[in-house]
Parts: structure tokens; sequence; C-alpha cells
């Protein structure tokens, strides 16, 4: 309240005295709030008084300690609108805004509930997370990278895709490299099909070629290979066992000194898991260079290049 609503107030609550109460209501005020009466101890007192927000807050913690998360009382039947009757699939949640007032009360309140703020539109369940988001094909970013920064001049080389799948990496090295033979191989038909008509749609068709056959037949194009590209082939479509055979194959044909490999993620990552027949011996086949990739840029550190001994 301002002061001249207070003065209003006042003169307001004056009027509603008894006439022989006035004067010595007036002389209790005086002495009860007259200037000395005003001093710091009294100031602060009276400040106290009227910082409602601590006291709320206190109030708060109390109610809090008492109540349970949604501050519903046991039982208590809830119509919520729209929604009918109390449910298990109710999407909506007690917050109780004088318990918690800010924005991160509600984040701090799913937390302790185990829940997030969204609901599934489908069944409504609150436990949901974040999506995983997964891409079987290079992003644009990563083949201009390859084919821009991290390859030296390809004039005249040949350039395997293993695994090609929709061809991103075969159409860059068509279009921006200088490549005698961008090379697609792809086990699946389907993807193998959809390759061969884009490279006839934009006339890739002199230099491009796509392969559609299991890398595991491919061991002389392999060899004759100038550089592979392994974009994470194997990991989401092969047997761990199928895995180790084609490492154990890509080791033993991939040969000629300073064939270039390109691997998303690391060929150690890649072998981690892998029960091998044979022992293979990464330092007796390729050297990892730096590619120099904007660390900050999670596509590109991914990328990994190595150079066959
Ligand atoms: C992650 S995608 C790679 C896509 C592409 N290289 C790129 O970077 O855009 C892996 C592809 O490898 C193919 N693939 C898996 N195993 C293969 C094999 N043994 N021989 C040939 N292709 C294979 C799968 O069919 C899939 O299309």
């Amino acid at each position: 309240m301002d002061l001249e609503s207070a003065q209003e107030s006042f003169v307001r609550f004056l009027g509603q005295l008894q006439q022989d109460c006035k004067i010595g209501f007036l002389e209790w005020v005086c002495k009860e709030y007259s200037p000395s009466a005003l001093e710091p101890d009294h100031m602060d007192l009276l400040k106290e008084e009227t910082e409602e927000p601590d006291v709320l807050d206190e109030i708060a913690r109390d109610l809090k300690a008492v109540l349970p998360l949604t501050a519903l009382s046991p039982g208590e039947p809830q119509f919520i609108p729209d929604e009918g009757s109390s449910s298990e699939k109710t999407t909506t949640l007690h917050v109780d805004s004088f318990l918690y007032p800010e924005e991160e009360d509600i984040d701090q309140l799913c937390s302790q509930l185990g829940i997030s703020r969204s609901y599934c539109l489908h069944c409504a369940s609150w436990r949901t997370a974040p999506l995983n988001f997964i891409s079987h094909s290079m992003s644009r970013d990563e083949v201009r990278y390859i084919f821009g920064d991290l390859l030296p001049d390809l004039t005249g080389k040949t350039v395997v895709d293993v695994g090609s799948r929709l061809g991103a990496a075969v159409y860059e090295g068509f279009l921006h490299s200088k490549a005698a033979s961008p090379v697609g191989i792809e086990k699946n038909a389907y993807f193998c099909e959809i390759q061969q008509r884009t490279v006839t749609k934009y006339n890739m068709a002199g230099r491009v070629k796509i392969v559609c056959s299991d890398v595991l037949e491919q061991g002389q194009l392999l060899a004759s290979a100038d550089v592979v590209v392994l974009n994470y082939v194997f990991e989401m479509f092969r047997t761990l066992e199928e895995r180790a055979r084609i490492w154990e194959f890509l080791f033993s044909t991939v040969r000629r000194r300073g064939t270039i490999l390109i691997t998303v993620t690391s060929i150690q990552d890649c072998w981690k898991p892998l029960p091998f027949n044979t022992q293979l011996e990464l330092d007796s086949w390729v050297v990892e260079m730096e590619t120099g990739a904007d660390p900050s840029n999670e596509d590109l550190t991914n990328l990994h290049l190595y150079c066959v001994l």
C-alpha cells in the first residue's frame, strides 16, 4: 500500500472509532510510533514484519515437509478439465504454486518424481526421454570435409566407399574431387538400385561405379583402392562374428603401401568388442594421422585418418 492510500485508510479507520476512544488511540500511536521509536532497531523490526516473502517461504517449507509432492490430500478426488475424473493415464501433474513458485522448482519436482516434463501422446506415459538420432549416411559437412580438406589431390585415384547406401560419399567424390573412379560397394540391393538411378540421372556414370555386392567378394577392388572409406559400416548391420571376419579380411586385403583409410569411428573402437580368430596388430598395418578437424564439430571429430604402412 502506498503512503496516500495508507493515509486515506487511516482517516477512514479513525472515523469508525467511538468518539471517546479517538484521543486515547492517537496518543497510543504517537507513543508507539514516535520518531524515537523508529530508531534503527525498531525499523528493522517493522521491516521484518512487512517482509512477507521470507515468512511465506518458511511456511511453504513447513508445508512441503508434511505434504506429498503433489500437495493433494489422501484420496482427494480430482476432476481435471478435459480429462474427466482422475485416471491412471492422467496427463496433468499437480504442482502447487504456493509451494513451488519457480520454474526451477518444477524441474526439481520432476526430478524427484523421476519424470520428465513431457508425456507420450500415444499411451500418456510420463516416463519419456529425449530421442537419440542416428544417421546411416554421412552428413554434408563430413563429405565436404573429406574431399575438400582431408584428402590430397585425387587425380587418377580410386576411392571406395564400403557400404555406400544412398551414395553421399560417392557423389561428393565425383562432384568435388578429381578421383578417376569413385566407387560404392553396397550389399543391399534396394540401395544399389537407388544409387544407380541417381548416377544415371546426374550423368555420373562416366566415372562413378556402384558395385552391388558383399565387401567380402571385392578383394581385388579393395586391394587396388587408393582411398577406402568406412563410415560406421558394419556396427548396425552385421553380427559381432561377421564384423570380426570382415575386419580380418580388410586387414589382409588392404595392404598397398600408402593407401588411405578414413573411418568413423576409430579402428581401435571398431575392433574393441570383436571376437577375432587371429590377433590383428593395428600398428603393423596402419599409422593414424591428425585430421586437423575443428574439435567443436562432433561430426568431424569422429573421423579418423590412417595410412597403410
Ligand atoms: C552406415 S551405412 C554407410 C553409409 C555411407 N557409407 C555413407 O557414409 O553415407 C552402412 C551401409 O553398409 C552396408 N553394409 C553393411 N555390411 C556390408 C557388407 N558386408 N558389404 C557391403 N555393404 C555392407 C549396409 O547395407 C549400409 O547401407
